[in-house]
């Protein structure tokens, strides 16, 4: 396929997933509405203006996504990745599981969890039902609807904007004076691998590990990157507040996703023990919802995000000053910028510091 051909192919996916995403959120809403009102959240109005100002956001993340495919920061086919098939027949699951989320939501009901797992090996504020998801993250059945769900929500951007850390994290490898040729990257709350799929993308030869508290997650990871070709990553279950890695033992650690379902301080022991196994010059990138001083203008979708969802640290998270938090835990060379509903953020251990 010729490069034009490409990307109108890549612009009219996008357009797909977009109102297919769309027209998932307003059909189940109004039948939320209909047959279960009282889960309803009350929502702050949206002005037509700022549903402009969100389409030209997300254009122009697409537009950097082909931009960075083109210039060979990864490869083109990764903006094509996804399981198609799996997701097409689990479409149907979401449905289905879609009145056990209404009558938790009706119920408030934030700690409906499997019975079968032993709660003294979780955080407490880990064991609730995030989004109101069934078994929380601690199910097979919650992993298998995952990926799904979170494109539903972004609207098919959630992997574009999981591929925003990919240019600062090449800097980063690329400025660090030991220039591994394998370099040992860590994905803290790597969930189903998701980043780690991007990741293997832009870095064949790095040595991947992906790090969660979810065995059910990281299983549903193992099914998804061991078809790739190459190295498997290595997945290890564990807490980000804790890593079970070496001091220095990493050149880079990622972050997607994580920090607005944390409470402010696991959020900054996870950046603390980011540093801990980072060796001197090794580069942390995170992603993680853009915040009210950075996106003010999106406020309204920020407020509604926590009504509808349960997100409970999510008001305190978009408050959060995030580079204060870096530079406690020791980063340097800090960087952050944002795309349409994300925020990037970068920092370096310094050189001078074990
Ligand atoms: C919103 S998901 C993001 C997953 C993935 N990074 C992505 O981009 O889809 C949050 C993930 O963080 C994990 N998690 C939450 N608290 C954690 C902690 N303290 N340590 C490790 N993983 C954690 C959850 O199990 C879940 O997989």
């Amino acid at each position: 396929m010729s490069d034009p051909v490409t990307k109108l192919a890549y612009q009219t996916l996008q357009q797909g997933k977009s109102l297919l995403g769309l027209a998932h959120k307003e059909v189940s809403t109004r039948l939320m509405e209909l047959v279960a009102p009282d889960a309803s959240a009350r929502t702050v109005a949206v002005p037509p203006e700022m549903l402009g100002s969100l389409r030209q956001s997300m254009d122009a993340l697409l537009e950097l996504d082909w931009k960075e495919a083109q210039e060979h920061l990864y490869s083109t086919s990764l903006l094509f990745d996804a399981p198609w098939l799996d997701w097409v027949t689990r479409y149907p699951l979401v449905w289905l599981d879609l009145p056990a989320i209404w009558q938790r939501r009706s119920r408030r009901d934030v700690r409906d969890l499997p019975n079968d797992i032993n709660p003294k090996a979780y955080p407490d504020y880990y064991l609730q039902n995030f989004h109101h998801q069934t078994d929380g993250y601690l199910s097979d059945r919650s992993a298998e609807l995952y990926d799904l769900q979170v494109e539903i929500l972004f609207n098919g951007t959630a992997d574009a904007m999981r591929r925003r850390v990919i240019a600062p994290l090449l800097k980063g490898l690329q400025s660090n004076p030991s220039q591994a040729a394998h370099p040992r990257i860590l994905d803290v709350a790597t969930g189903t691998g998701r980043t780690l799929r991007q990741l293997r993308g832009a870095l064949p030869n790095a040595q991947l590990v992906g790090l969660d508290l979810s065995t059910a997650y990281l299983r549903q990871a193992n099914r998804w990157l061991s078809e790739l070709p190459g190295e498997l990553p290595q997945l290890v279950q564990g807490n980000g507040e804790a890593l079970p890695f070496a001091n220095s033992s990493m050149q880079a650690v990622t972050c997607v996703f994580l920090l607005h379902e944390l409470p402010g301080e696991a959020r900054q022991q996870v950046l603390n023990e980011a540093w801990r196994v980072l060796e001197p010059g090794g580069v942390l990138v995170l992603a993680d919802s853009v915040q009210l001083q950075d996106s003010p203008e999106f406020s309204p979708v920020m407020e509604n995000f926590r009504r509808v969802f349960h997100e409970p640290y999510y008001r305190d998270y978009i408050s959060d000053d995030i580079n204060q938090r870096l530079s406690n835990a020791g980063f340097e060379e800090l960087s952050a910028s944002s795309y349409f509903m994300t925020r990037v953020w970068s920092g370096r251990k310094p050189r001078d510091k074990k």
